[in-house]
């Protein structure tokens, strides 16, 4: 049986690919399938925290207990994220949040014309990850983010990791059918204080379980 190690904890888990709309019926999406997400909310619950499942489309069935709140956009998932984490011991920022999206939103349904297709302009969106570590609303918060990366994966994750400013960041190695949309998962955990810690390749529950114990071990002492 599983230590409850995180019971009386609050965490706040992101989940899924983030949708940005172009019209009412398209949008630009990814391909993350929510899996790494649901499984931390999964495990974090099992381990007796209380856990909120911020989640953006997913196949997915939300684990039982877990307090969810489905969004879309990026822009809609800062915005409910900020609010769940305010009194949270720990936000895990697993989704796959896109980097731009479009510039403004088609109110109806974009028609070919017969002058060919119109270029869609992209504004940046906000990193809601970096913001979360900029501006921590609880003593010894601790927040952790995921990179997928295709090459020079240590390299680009410590880089990921400064920049960001959060305590934990899961590097994943991407491409070639690896991670996105499988069962499995492997991964480097790099923290702030210079630690790292590798995950062999296995189920996305035991890279979960593996965040938890070093959240666990950065939590103040209640
Ligand atoms: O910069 P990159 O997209 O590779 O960063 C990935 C990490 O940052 C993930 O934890 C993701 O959830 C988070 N992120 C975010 N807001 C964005 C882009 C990424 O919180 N706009």
């Amino acid at each position: 049986s599983l230590p409850a190690d995180l019971a009386g904890r609050r965490v706040v888990v992101s989940a899924g690919g983030t949708r940005e709309a172009i019209d009412p019926v398209r949008y630009l999406g990814n391909r993350s399938s929510g899996r790494q997400g649901y499984a931390l909310a999964a495990t974090a619950l099992a381990r007796g925290a209380r856990v909120t499942l911020v989640t953006a489309a997913t196949g997915l069935t939300a684990p039982a207990g877990a307090d969810v709140l489905p969004v879309e956009s990026a822009v809609q998932m800062r915005e409910a994220v900020l609010e769940a984490r305010r009194d949270a011991d720990a936000v895990v920022m697993a989704a796959a949040v896109a980097d731009f999206r479009p510039a403004e939103q088609a109110p109806g349904k974009i028609k070919k014309t017969g002058a060919g297709p119109k270029p869609i302009e992209l504004v940046e969106n906000p990193d809601i990850l970096a913001e979360l570590a900029r501006e921590r609303t609880a003593a010894g918060q601790v927040v952790v983010g995921f990179a997928a990366e295709t090459d020079d994966v240590l390299a680009n994750g410590r880089a990921k990791l400064a920049r960001k400013g959060c305590d934990l960041l899961v590097v994943n190695q991407v491409g070639d059918g690896r991670a996105f949309g499988t069962e499995d998962n492997q991964a480097v955990i790099l923290g702030a204080d210079g630690g790292s810690a590798e995950v062999p390749h296995g189920p996305k529950s035991a890279l979960a379980d593996r965040v938890w114990d070093l959240v666990r071990d950065r939590l103040p002492r209640v």
